[in-house]
């Protein structure tokens, strides 16, 4: 929730762009999962295209504890920050989706995960490529899809759209072009591999330990400290969010079961608005807090908070953007952690030496970042309010 920030910079460096960081400490993290001692049934070869970022890492050591092998296609650039140490047990490739695919050809594999498509050619490419050699393609798509989220319960057979209208804003532009981008990079999975092979995830914002962006961090900081707290957002608001493990560990398990279909990857199980939200992570760190609903959208535009995820301003573009449906994730076998569970990993993660003491003396210092801003915001609510 940055003062200069339009959406269109905000989706730049959140959605959008995963960054190259250094490698640093052990990244060791509890996981919850119950069912991650488990081994599966029958071992799969799986391909993940990008894995080294942020849902990668998490995939793979997933993987590996079922006793799936794991290959990933990458650059070479991405340093991976969160289970540094499962990378030895993984075959590295490289290449480039833009130009350069020679490493995947005349392979084999049960799987493949398309994470990091970014451009509808990409995913056209692979599918293409593997579709041969490779029993299932799964593409890691957005709720982005959605945009513009004019209406509530979006549901997977929702019409997309596929073309970005000409008479969008700058902003709007860019939010539609990421949602058009993974709508047609869906279609190219399906049409190369057939609906049956297929598997189609739509995440919302993923939340956790391993996040290259700042932007749930507010909350675990914040509400692990208690007290005055500024809630973003009317009563009535909702907020949707969804913990990068629980993606990671439903994208192998329907690999193993073989669970063709498109999927919202979004959560909580039931709604939730943002004041519960706040007040169930305060309730986490046995913290007392006195929040401060600020409740008018008009206030809040002037003073650019448009979001602070989970919560994104339901205006009307983004309406529908915290009310997509769950019900077809339930049916296909997500999981949940508790919220107990992101609040805390998140928080140990951030605070533990895996996390570069430069990125974190740059978020704490950063003007712009909400708990930088959040007592003038108050102070600037009183008066308003008066
Ligand atoms: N974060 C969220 O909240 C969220 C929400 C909804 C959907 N999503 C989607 O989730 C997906 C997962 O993102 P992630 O970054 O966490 O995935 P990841 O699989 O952990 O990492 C992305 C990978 O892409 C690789 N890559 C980038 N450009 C490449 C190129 N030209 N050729 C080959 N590899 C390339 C990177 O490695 P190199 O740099 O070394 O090439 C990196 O390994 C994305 O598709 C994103 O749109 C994310």
């Amino acid at each position: 929730m940055s003062k200069q920030q339009t959406r269109r910079q905000f989706l730049k460096k959140g959605v959008l762009a995963a960054t190259a960081l250094p490698l640093v400490g052990s990244g060791l993290m509890s996981m919850n999962s119950p069912l991650l001692s488990t081994k599966a049934v029958k071992p799969l070869k799986i391909l993940i295209l990008g894995g080294t970022s942020y849902l990668g890492p998490h995939q793979i050591a997933y993987a590996l504890k079922r006793g799936h092998s794991v290959s990933t296609f990458t650059r070479g650039k991405t340093i991976p920050k969160i289970h540094p140490e499962v990378f030895k047990n993984v075959e590295q490739l490289i290449g480039d989706r833009e130009y350069n695919l020679t490493v995947l050809e005349n392979r084999q594999w049960d799987v493949v995960i398309d994470n990091s498509g970014r451009r509808v050619q990409w995913t056209k490419d692979t599918a293409q490529l593997l579709k041969d050699n490779v029993s299932m393609y799964m593409y890691t798509s957005s709720t982005g899809v959605y945009y513009p989220y004019l209406k509530g319960d979006l549901t997977e057979d929702t019409p997309l759209v596929l073309e970005t209208p000409d008479h969008l804003s700058e902003d709007e532009k860019y939010e539609q072009d990421y949602g058009v981008m993974k709508a047609n990079s869906e279609l190219e999975a399906i049409r190369a591999f057939g609906k049956d092979r297929t598997i189609v995830i739509r995440p919302t914002y993923m939340l956790g330990p391993g996040d290259r962006t700042n932007r749930f961090l507010h909350w675990p900081l914040k509400l692990s400290q208690g007290g005055t707290t500024l809630v973003p957002g009317k009563k009535e608001d909702l907020v949707q969010y969804i913990d990068v493990r629980d993606v990671a560990e439903w994208f192998i398990r329907l690999a193993e079961n073989k669970t063709s279909g498109i999927f919202n990857g979004v959560g909580p199980k039931s709604e939730q608005t943002i004041l519960e939200f706040v007040k169930a992570g305060a309730k986490v760190f046995n913290k007392e807090i006195n929040p401060i609903l600020v409740d008018d959208y008009d206030f809040l535009k002037k003073q650019q908070v448009l979001y602070a995820i989970p919560w994104v301003m339901a205006d009307k573009t983004h309406y529908g953007s915290a009310r997509t449906s769950t019900k077809n994730a339930l049916a296909g076998g997500i999981q949940y952690r508790s919220l107990e569970a992101t609040f805390k990993d998140t928080l140990n993660w951030w605070q533990s030496d895996a996390v570069d003491p430069k990125r974190k003396a740059a978020y704490e210092s950063n003007s712009n970042e909400f708990h930088n801003r959040e007592q003038a915001l108050l102070d600037l609510w009183k008066a308003y309010k008066k």
